[in-house]
Order: C-alpha cells, then structure tokens, then sequence
C-alpha cells in the first residue's frame, strides 16, 4: 500500500525547493523574502515557507492546503501558521502583503465557481495594494503532450522503495485536462493511480477573472527570467495587485 502520507513524503522527494537552483524557486523566494508577511495558498508541505523561516524571515507566515497528508507534514515545521482548506476557504482578514500560488497549484481551480470564490477570498486576505503572485502553464506548450508513460520518473522514497511514477492524460475538454498519476514499484507492481483536473486558462481568460475579483495585473512574465510572454513561452508569470 502506498498512503496519502507516503505520497506527500514522496511529492517533497520529487520536488525539493531549492532558490539556489531552480529559477522558479527564486523567483517566489525573492519575493517572500520582501514582503512582510506571506499567505501561501496551495502550500503542500510547506516547503517554501519554511525555508523563508530558515532564512531569516522575521514576519507573518501562514500556509493554506485542502490535502490533509501534505499539512500534517507542513505542521512538523515550527513558527508558520498552517490551516486546512481550499482558496476559496481563506478567511484571513489581516491584509497579507503577498499571497502566492507556486507549484502551478493555481490550476488546480477548475470551474469558473471555484476561480471566482477562489480569488475573492485571496483579494480579501491582501492588504490595500497587496500582491498576489502566481504561475500557470501556458495553454499554447501543452506541457499535458510530455505526460506519458515514457517520461516517468525512478524515485527510491524514504522507504527505500525503488519507485517508478507516471502520468496519462485521460482527457482534453477545453482548457481542462485530466490525467492520472501512477505510482509503481520498480517491478510494475501498481500502488497508487490519483485523478487530477488542471486547467490551462489562456492570458485572456486569467485577465478577465483577475479584473472581475478586483486585482490589477502589475506584471506577467513568460519565464522565470522575467521576459515577457512571447509565442514560445511555457509557463504565464502573473504579479497582480491589490
Ligand atoms: C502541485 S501542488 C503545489 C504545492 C506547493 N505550492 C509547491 O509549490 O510545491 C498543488 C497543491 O494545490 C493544492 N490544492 C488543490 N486544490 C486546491 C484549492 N482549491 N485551493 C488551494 N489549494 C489547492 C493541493 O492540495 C496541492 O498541495
């Protein structure tokens, strides 16, 4: 068997957050670091926040996650708030100076309900002229296309289980996309299938939701380098403001 809290050890062993080596990491890590406070929705194990404690940051810091497994290890690390939840249940009313959504955790909002509920409980969570910074993959790559079998990854998990982990889309609807992630032992012996939806929201579409929740878009980026969004670019970078 392979627990909800095997898969959130596993998801921290797949992807470590490291600003020192990956681009994207430093992007969220240079402006957590700048902010006075932090609300990170979608925070998973808690691995950025954490390591903005680790490195000195003195100010609030609150993680937001509906996925139980992944806050009960968010929660082994001290001094951040953690609460259990989806966007749309984010009832602070401090006024955070940023609020993230890393890990492209913002396309986990599918329907148009749980965007607009989503972005009007962040909105009210930020300060007058707070930010909230966020990335989406950009429909135009269709990153879904590398989600096969072929690319999997060989993982050996704290167990010293030798892991094989895939993906298989399912379906394409729109800007929706549905695929599975398999969970394997190195011998094909299956342990886990999760289903997830994302969606892929084109520029327009992000604007037009961000407008209507009463953000203004201060910047947008197509890579982690701040260029700007050109015909090639994987990921949409978004920095809107309060
Ligand atoms: C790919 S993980 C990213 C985790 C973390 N932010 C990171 O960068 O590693 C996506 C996260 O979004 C969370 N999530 C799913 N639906 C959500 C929702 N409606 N509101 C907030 N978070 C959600 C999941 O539980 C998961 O922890």
């Amino acid at each position: 068997m392979f627990s909800d809290a095997d898969a959130a050890a596993l998801y921290d062993l797949l992807n470590p957050w490291d600003p020192g080596r990956s681009p994207g990491d430093r992007f969220y890590h240079e402006l957590v670091m700048a902010a006075d406070s932090v609300l990170d929705v979608g925070c998973g194990t808690g691995a950025m926040l954490a390591c903005a404690r680790e490195h000195g940051h003195h100010g609030r810091l609150a993680g937001l996650d509906p996925d139980r497994a992944a806050l009960d290890r968010a929660r082994r690390r001290a001094g951040i708030e953690w609460a259990e939840g989806t966007a749309a249940d984010a009832r602070w009313k401090v006024g955070f100076d940023l609020a993230t959504m890393t890990g492209h955790a913002f396309q986990c909002l599918v329907t148009d309900r749980d965007l607009r509920a989503s972005l009007a409980a962040i909105h009210a969570a930020l300060r007058e002229g707070g930010r909230f910074a966020f990335e989406t993959r950009h429909p135009q790559a269709r990153a879904w296309r590398d989600w096969n079998p072929s690319n999997g990854s060989d993982i050996t998990d704290a167990a010293g289980r030798a892991l094989r982990v895939w993906h298989e889309v399912e379906s394409v609807a729109g800007d929706v996309v549905t695929f599975t992630e398999t969970t394997a032992l190195a011998d094909g012996t299956v342990l886990r299938v999760d289903r997830t939806s994302l969606r892929f929201p084109g520029i327009q579409t992000l604007s037009t939701f961000l407008a209507d929740a009463g953000f203004e878009i201060e910047a947008q980026y197509g890579d982690w380098d701040r260029a700007p969004i050109t015909t090639d670019s994987r990921e949409i970078i978004t920095i809107a403001r309060r």
